[in-house]
């Protein structure tokens, strides 16, 4: 299978992008032929420092080599520097229903969180996305359930396409885990964990030790003192348990025998200590950044020309199909 996902490189990946999309790329690669994107044209969308975009893609693709993405096997490239996306996003643009786009979760909630920026990049983000993955003919998408809305778009544009203009695209279906498609914010559990939020309501890759510890002892909790996963009446310990679950591999089930008769706060301190060792490899990476900063070029420039390859055949077969050459 072709396997197509992305990130936008914002500079402050945290646990729920990692536990909810990157942690489930690894074993893909092992049979499927993967590609891997930093959607940058993504990023844009949103305020942003053009003077850290650059230094932003570097770090997220250090995140991906640190998470163990394999540059041999599958492709990590850089969006923009695959034209085609913006080219496939226009004419895919005209077959879209402007209602669906308004009605888009992710674009009520970003037009409101940033009012002053609702720009029409932001409305026709879905589409883009959905160009991302039909351009590589993409057949499933690993990704957060927050994405789940934006693959339903994809796969009824796949399809609109096909009938319109002859079968061209597979409807690409969404993979999503059953634990960890959506890590809740440390300080509100009703809530997801997001950068935009708080800083101490996540947890952010490249933390240093001391703030994961502080943020995981400060996490809100529920009331009663007994480790036990109840999503509805316990969401902050539950959200903790799900956290140490995806982390150690353990049971939640055997984590609350492991618990059994501890407090909150001993909880607490194993989980931090937890996540603190997980993310080791994630600090190094972002320390090496500095001295492999050509090595990581290169890895991008490589999967820069593989990708190159398969988007100039896509289009010239859209192109073809819709009459524009
Ligand atoms: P973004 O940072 O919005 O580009 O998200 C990158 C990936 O992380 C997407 O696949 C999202 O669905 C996923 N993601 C973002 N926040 C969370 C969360 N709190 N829990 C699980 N997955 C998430
Ligand atoms: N919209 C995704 C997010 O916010 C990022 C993204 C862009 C993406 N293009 C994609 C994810 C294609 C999967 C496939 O997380």
């Amino acid at each position: 299978m072709r396997i197509f996902s992305g990130i936008r490189p914002t500079g402050d990946l945290h646990l729920g992008n990692y536990l909810g999309a990157i942690k489930q790329w690894i074993p893909l690669q092992q049979i499927n032929e993967c590609v891997f994107c930093i959607v940058d044209l993504h990023a844009i969308t949103t305020p942003y420092d053009p003077k850290k975009l650059q230094k932003n893609i570097l770090e997220t693709t250090a995140i991906y080599l640190a998470a163990g993405i394999n540059p041999e096997k599958s492709i990590i490239f850089v969006q923009s520097q695959i034209k085609e996306h913006a080219e496939l996003a226009w004419l895919l643009e005209t077959i879209t229903p402007m209602g669906e786009l308004k009605r888009m979760t992710q674009f009520k909630e970003k037009s409101e969180q940033h009012k002053d920026y609702i720009n029409a990049g932001l409305l026709n983000y879905p589409v883009l996305m959905a160009a991302d993955v039909l351009l590589y003919k993409g057949e499933a998408v690993p990704v957060g359930k927050d994405q789940e809305q934006h693959i339903e778009l994809m796969r009824s544009l796949a399809k609109k396409f096909n009938q319109k203009f002859g079968q061209t695209f597979k409807e690409p279906e969404s993979l999503i885990l059953k634990e960890g498609s959506k890590i809740m914010s440390l300080t509100d559990p009703k809530k997801k964990m997001s950068k935009s939020d708080e800083p101490k309501s996540c947890i952010f890759l490249f933390d240093a030790p001391e703030d994961i510890t502080k943020k995981i002892m400060s996490a809100t909790t529920d009331s009663g003192k007994d480790i036990k996963y109840n999503i509805t009446k316990k969401s902050g310990i539950s959200n903790l348990l799900t956290i140490y679950s995806l982390l150690s591999g353990k049971t939640t089930q055997e984590l609350e025998k492991e618990f059994k008769g501890k407090n909150y706060g001993e909880f607490k301190k194993s989980l931090a200590e937890v996540v603190v060792n997980y993310l080791e490899p994630f600090r190094r990476k972002q320390k090496e950044l500095a001295s492999r900063e050509a090595y990581i070029q290169e890895i991008l420039k490589k999967g820069q020309d593989r990708a190159q390859i398969i988007a100039k055949a896509t289009m010239q077969e859209v192109k073809e199909k819709m009459g524009l050459v």
